[in-house]
Formats: C-alpha cells, structure tokens, sequence
C-alpha cells in the first residue's frame, strides 16, 4: 500500500469477527489455560517486548496494542506508547531519561503545564530546567552543562507560534550527546515526522487533532530504538495506561485524520488571509511566502494544522477581550484539535512566566483554532466581531 491516506482506511480490520472494526477488548484480567502457557506468554514478552503480548490488563490489550501498531506506521518509529492523557506522556518522556543531579533545557514557549512540570516540580527532586529562546539556538547550545540530560522542544511555540530549526537542534543534542524530545501535537506525524528527523521521541496528545471530536483524552509517546527500554521501563513503574474504550475512540478518529487536517489547513488559509488584511493584526501562522516564521516551517513541515495566533495591536484591552467574547462561532475553551473552531484570549495567566516572550504594552495574543465549519461563515462572525477593537 503506498499511501498513507489508504492505509488510514484498511488498516486494523477484523477478519475473524467479520468487521471493519477491531473489537474493544476490555481486560484487567488475562486467563490463560494453564500456568505454562502464562509463562509461555511471559517468555514470550520478554523476547519480543514490543510485540503485543499482555499477561494483564494494565500492560493493555489488543484494543490498545492496534492503536500502538497504527501510530507506529505513522510516526516511522520503533514503538509507541500510549497514555491516559497527552500530559502523561510528557511525563513519561522526561521521567524516563532524567534524574535527581541531572538538567532539563526546555523551549522557552512550551505548553504551560510542561514548564510547571520541569520548572517547579523536578525541582524538588534536585533536577534543574533552563529555558532556551527558540529564535536564539545559541542560548540552547551556551546553556547544556555536563549534567544536561535532555532537550525539550515543542514546536510550534504553545501560543506564540515560534517555528524552530530543528534539525539544528538534533545535531547539537548529538554532538552534546544530550537526549531530545518534541511535542508534536501541532503537526502530528502527518505533518511532521519527528524520529525519521532524528529526535529520541516524540509525543502527541491524541486528545486533540487524532480523536478529532472533543469527547476523549490520550497521549502517544513514539520513541527510537535507543531510548526504547528506559521508557517501557518507567511506563512499567508508572502504572500509565490508556483505556480501551478511549484507544477505539482514538483509532476510530485516525481512519479520517488525513481529511480533517487536510481541511483543517484549507480552512485556516481562508481564515488568515482574511485576516491578514487588517493592519493591527499580525498573524502567527505560516499561510504564506511573507508570513511570520514562514521558512522555518517550510523546511520541516508538509503542512499546517488550525491553531494560529493573533497578535493584536490596540491600546483598549477590554475591547479586545469583547472581540473574542463577541464571536458566535468560535467556543471559548481549552483544548483544540476537534471539528469546531475555539478562541482564547491569552493573558498572563495563559502565558506563564515565559522569559522571551515580548509583548509590548499595547499587544494582545489571542489563540483561534480553525475548524471544519464553513470558512465563510467564520470568516463572516470574525468580521463582525472585529469592529468591537478600538
Ligand atoms: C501542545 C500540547 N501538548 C500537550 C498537551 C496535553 O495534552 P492533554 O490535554 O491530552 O493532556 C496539550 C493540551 O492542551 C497541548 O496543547
């Protein structure tokens, strides 16, 4: 099969029930005829750990295990792990390579919570985090000491949309012999494969563009043959497991990941041209030749998913925050990633203590995922919202 698209579709089909679809195997307990033919089992896993052999629930079940082998094709990598929830697996990608001594060298624009994480938390575990500025790879490369364990990347920036060189960070972290870890959540692998690019591992929240319909969470970790055993055995010790039900939902999303992110990326283009119109608008998203950030995402990426950002120039914040309250169609809440489109208004509690970010006095960041309506009517609700900025 040469394409992605059409393997989306045939893949994971269930010739012996006759359907389309896998089963949902649900499964705390595996029974097995007899105790050899569990220890068979065991032996079996522990030859081939990547191979879909369960003695117990919480190692998954085929449910899970189709998941993980569907994902793997994707990401062109040697295995995934999938988690509860996307944070889980930043989680289980830094739990696995770091310990108490040992320093962190996070992207400064990094999804909140991540700088929680490393900044506050491994803390108190004797872990030290620095931030590095994304437009500024010297700052990564002047701040790796001998105890720099691992470089975090997230790409774009959470929120203010910095696309970074990233195979400039691959050969630092090589050279340094410094693990490296991306959030790909953005593009995904359909977008951009990040382990073929040469990082240590990759995670995604499926919570977002791979479930599609805003009703479920997970995360998947893709990782390299070289950090493969450090992560299955933190994901042992850690307990974190996806359930089947939410692996089905997930599975059930990718069969039309392709159409929707393609239409995604057609949707938005729409949307930021219109937008690129107004002259106390600069848009963060890589729609065109001239657009902010636009080579750097060229040279990585096959196309662009719908979350972009606005920097919005105005001295009335408040009308601001009405512009975003006003627009019928768009829902204020987290996440993204669903069929619908979303704004956020994000002020200083949204931006954590970022050191890089320079917002002047008069500049607003508001945060618009683009979704699968008709363009012509998002484009027509933000046209009327926006005559509320003074
Ligand atoms: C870039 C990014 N990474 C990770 C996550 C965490 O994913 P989840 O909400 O599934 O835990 C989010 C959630 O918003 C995110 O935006």
């Amino acid at each position: 099969m040469k394409s992605f698209k059409t393997f989306l579709k045939h893949t994971a089909k269930d010739y012996h029930n006759q359907s389309v679809n896998p089963p949902v195997v649900r499964a705390s307990t595996i029974i097995f005829k007899s105790m050899q033919d569990i220890r068979k089992m065991q032996d079996k896993a522990k030859k081939n750990p990547t191979g879909g052999h369960f003695d117990y629930g919480r190692q998954g079940t085929s449910t899970t295990h189709i998941l993980s082998q569907i994902l793997k094709t994707m990401e062109e990598c040697y295995h995934v792990f999938l988690t509860p929830t996307g944070f889980g697996s930043v989680f289980l990608a830094i739990f696995s390579v770091v310990r108490p001594g040992d320093e962190i060298i996070v992207a400064d624009p990094t999804y909140s919570p991540t700088r929680i994480l490393t900044q506050n938390f491994l803390k108190e575990f004797d872990i030290k985090t620095t931030f590095y500025n994304p437009h500024d790879l010297n700052t990564l490369e002047r701040n790796i000491t001998k105890k720099t364990k691992l470089i975090f990347v997230e790409n774009p920036g959470s929120n203010s949309f910095e696309f970074q060189d990233l195979g400039k960070i691959i050969s630092i972290a090589k050279k340094k012999k410094v693990y490296t870890a991306i959030d790909n959540t953005w593009g995904t692998p359909y977008f951009l494969k990040p382990i073929p690019l040469g990082f240590d591992m990759s995670i995604v929240s499926a919570t977002k563009y791979y479930s599609g319909h805003s009703d479920v969470m997970g995360g998947s970790l893709a990782v390299n043959k070289k950090v493969f055993k450090d992560v299955d055995k933190a994901n042992k010790v850690t307990g974190l497991r996806l359930g089947p039900d939410d692996a089905y939902l997930i599975t059930r999303g990718l069969r039309t990941l392709d159409v929707r992110l393609d239409k995604h990326e057609k949707n938005s283009k729409e949307v930021a041209e219109f937008l690129s119109k107004y002259k106390n608008i600069q848009l963060l998203y890589p729609h065109k030749k001239d657009s902010f950030n636009f080579r750097m995402w060229k040279k990585y990426y096959s196309g662009a998913s719908g979350l972009m950002g606005l920097k919005i120039k105005s001295k009335n914040k408040n009308s601001v925050i009405k512009f975003v309250n006003s627009l019928k169609l768009f829902g204020y809440g987290y996440s993204w990633g669903g069929f619908e489109s979303l704004a956020l208004y994000q002020d200083k509690r949204e931006q954590g203590n970022r050191q890089y970010l320079k917002l002047e006095k008069d500049e607003h960041l508001v945060r618009l995922h683009i979704g699968l309506e008709d363009p012509r009517d998002l484009i027509d609700d933000l046209k009327k919202s926006l005559k509320l900025i003074k």
